[in-house]
């Protein structure tokens, strides 16, 4: 190779100052290995009442009251007391935390990482590695799913490896083996439930006092989110006169925990249809009446302990239609004269309704933003902020962008999201990511087009508002004979300088909420669905099946109905494990005992319903959501509890007094509590 006399003393000047910065690295580390550290190891806390006797809280706990709970007591012709515990659940995403940085030679830094929340981690490496945000570039492709295990869990392997390929100025891959991942990062938050609750004869509630107990791990990460989803859908979907329930984030010295699909929600609402089955038990009604006399009605006993109005409440017409379409009734008179002959195998069956508050509570985050670009052939490449995770957000997004270009959905293409394309992203969570991104998206192709008719109108001399875009032509629907296809119209528009790229904004309208004094309106709107499940416990080893799931659940006017059952499916039996099966263990010094598939155990092929009936509601749709549909990601989730509270119901035919059943209702469990009262009776 030749050098200029010039390039060679660029070259030792390059030189020079990386050796330079080589021995300076060096001296620093010699200077490292001379600290000391001495290690004075404490008593963990591991413990959700320890932590809360001690006041161990890393915020402010919060409150919700409304009306007299005091009162209500007083009034009722039972009040009851009683505690649950609900366990912590393990994401499993199949694809572990994983992160490549790349830095270029530019000063700027390429991240790809396995996250539901890119904006985010550019913005903690952006901390760590003292770089404006404009000069790291998160890239994120399709993700092998999150469950909200990676809303903040992914800012780990992003961050080291961040760090690691700017210190050593060459590209860094990090994956988390399942072990690595399963110890270090956050799961769903166990949560202990102490609760008093008042009611008529009629099985009517009048008042609900509880004390939450969250274990949050070593620090806040999303706990204040989680808590404050939690308090809002403690009410499920029954009018509860008076309230005044208490939620602590309890400190313990666990991994953080963090988002889990339902975000709090699943954990209160355990709570909730757990005294529905009490209720059920102490009045001798049954539990799906008792269920339906508290439901929300529809223009009164509507307004949730916050103060939101709950509009558009259909829960009674898919209580009417399940119990017609599952056979309840006759179902029921069947497994009571099953179990009647039956001593050691008993059937239960429960019913759990599903009201989902939808936006994010933080109220900022319900934004999202949109590219669109056509190309000269026709085709069309759509950038979005949302993450696909396994959920079909791709798919419901080319969905959205073929029907309003009237084109295949082949002729549409989803882009990895990309933080230099679509900045300040909010995490793709809080089920918005199709309604955010897919309004985002309407918006841009209603401009696109917008500017498009124009152009047609002039050349073609057709009114503006006549001109339609379907099967890839357009026409004037006052003259559909005459038709141009729509790969002909971009290329005269493109000669005609007009441009074929659009951006787009979308902030959902219309929700508010005070935090402190926690009311208002914080959701855009409400999912509904209802779900009944029945099981099959053997009292000899604590064994279950699901004999037969019903579900029914209004996703509106669905964007994809494959899509949307198997995000039913698919969340009923992750919730089945959490309510049946996975269990976390730990050491008395926090280190966790199950973390490999072989201690920990998710559902499998055979833990699905035999007879497993899941259904959309046709026929509710959404006016005001894109393209009438609803969100369908988290609400689903709930109906796993229809298994546990199932269970709970076969232990009664078993053992009137059978003890409490805790979440997970593993065999040891369920065993435990057919026949605690048995062992006490004997002492
Ligand atoms: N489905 C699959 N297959 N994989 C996932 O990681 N995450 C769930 C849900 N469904 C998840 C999933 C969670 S926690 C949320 S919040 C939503 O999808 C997020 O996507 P959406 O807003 O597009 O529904
Ligand atoms: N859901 C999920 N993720 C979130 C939320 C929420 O309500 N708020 C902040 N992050
Ligand atoms: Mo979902 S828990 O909001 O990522």
């Amino acid at each position: 190779m030749n050098y200029s006399l010039e390039n060679i003393s660029d070259y030792i000047n390059v030189s020079i100052s990386r050796l330079r910065e080589e021995k300076r690295k060096k001296d620093e580390f010699e200077e490292i290995k001379k600290i000391k550290v001495d290690i004075n190891e404490l008593e963990p806390v591991l413990d959700v009442e320890e932590s809360y006797q001690r006041g161990n809280f890393p915020f402010d706990p919060l409150h919700i009251i409304n009306g007299d709970v005091e009162e209500g007591f007083t009034k009722s012709d039972y009040v009851i007391e009683g505690c649950i515990n609900t366990g912590g659940q393990e994401h499993f995403y199949l694809e572990t935390q994983a992160a490549m940085s790349e830095p270029r030679p530019d000063g700027t830094i390429l991240i790809k990482t396995s996250t539901q929340n890119p904006s985010e981690n550019q913005l903690i490496i952006s901390h760590a590695l003292k770089l404006e945000s404009s000069k790291i570039e998160v890239v994120t492709d399709i993700i092998g799913g999150g469950f909200g295990g990676k809303e903040t869990q992914s800012n780990w392997c992003a961050v080291w490896s961040a760090i690691l390929a700017n210190h050593c100025a060459r590209p860094v891959i990090m994956v988390l083996d399942r072990r690595e991942d399963m110890l270090i990062t956050g799961k769903r938050h166990p949560v202990k439930i102490t609760y008093k609750v008042g009611f008529s004869k009629n099985g009517k509630l009048n008042a609900y006092g509880a004390k939450f107990l969250f274990d949050i791990g070593f620090s806040a990460d999303l706990s204040r989110s989680i808590i404050e989803r939690s308090l809002l859908h403690l009410d499920n979907s029954y009018y509860i006169p008076a309230v005044k329930c208490d939620f602590y984030p309890c400190r313990t010295n666990k991994p953080s925990n963090t988002a889990f699909r339902g975000f709090g929600a699943p954990q209160s609402i355990a709570a909730i249809e757990y005294i529905m089955e009490e209720i059920s038990r102490v009045t001798g009604l049954d539990a799906a009446v008792v269920r339906n006399r508290n439901f929300y009605g529809k223009n009164v006993r509507n307004r949730a302990p916050y103060g939101q109005k709950i509009k558009d409440n259909i829960i009674g017409d898919l209580y009417k239609e399940l119990i017609a379409t599952s056979d309840y009734s006759y179902r029921v008179k069947l497994l009571k004269e099953f179990n009647r002959s039956s001593k050691w195998k008993k059937r239960g069956i429960s019913m759990v309704p599903v009201k989902f508050g939808i936006s994010f509570t933080t109220s900022f985050l319900n934004q999202g933003a949109a590219l669109v670009n056509m190309y000269k052939d026709g085709s069309i490449v759509v950038h979005q902020g949302g993450i696909e995770m396994g959920q079909g957000l791709y798919d419901k997004m080319m969905n959205v962008a073929s029907r309003e270009f009237g084109v295949p959905k082949s002729s549409v293409r989803i882009c990895s999201t990309n933080t230099s394309v679509i900045p300040n992203t909010s995490a793709t969570a809080a089920s918005t990511g199709s309604d955010i991104n897919g309004h985002a998206i309407k918006l841009a192709i209603d401009r696109l087009k917008n500017r498009l008719n124009d152009f047609i109108s002039f050349s073609y001399s057709w009114n503006k508002d006549d001109i339609e875009w379907k099967n890839s032509f357009i026409f004037s629907k006052k003259n559909p004979e005459i038709r141009y296809p729509i790969s002909e119209i971009i290329i005269k528009a493109y000669l005609a300088q007009i441009s074929l790229s659009e951006q787009a904004y979308y902030k959902t309208p219309g929700i508010h909420f005070d935090r402190v004094v926690a009311r208002g309106n914080p959701f855009y709107y409400y999912v509904f669905g209802l779900s009944v499940s029945e099981v099959e416990v053997d009292m000899l080893t604590g064994a279950h099946k699901i004999i037969r799931t019903d579900i029914l659940h209004d996703a509106g006017e669905s964007l994809d109905k494959l899509i949307d059952k198997g995000q039913i499916e698919g969340a009923f039996v992750q919730s089945a494990g959490w309510t049946t099966m996975e269990e976390l263990v730990y050491n008395n010094k926090g280190a966790l005992l199950t973390a490999s598939p072989d201690s920990y155990k998710i559902p499998g092929i055979a833990d699905i319903p035999q007879d497993f009936r899941v259904n959309l509601y046709e026929k509710n749709p959404f006016n005001a959501g894109i393209l009438k549909s609803r969100a369908v990601g988290e609400p689903p989730f709930i109906y796993g509890l229809s298994v546990w509270l199932a269970i709970r119901n076969a232990l009664t035919y078993f053992n009137k007094k059978a003890s409490r059943l805790d979440l997970p209702a593993t065999k040891e469990k369920i065993l435990k509590s057919a026949y605690s009262y048995v062992e006490s009776d004997k002492k």
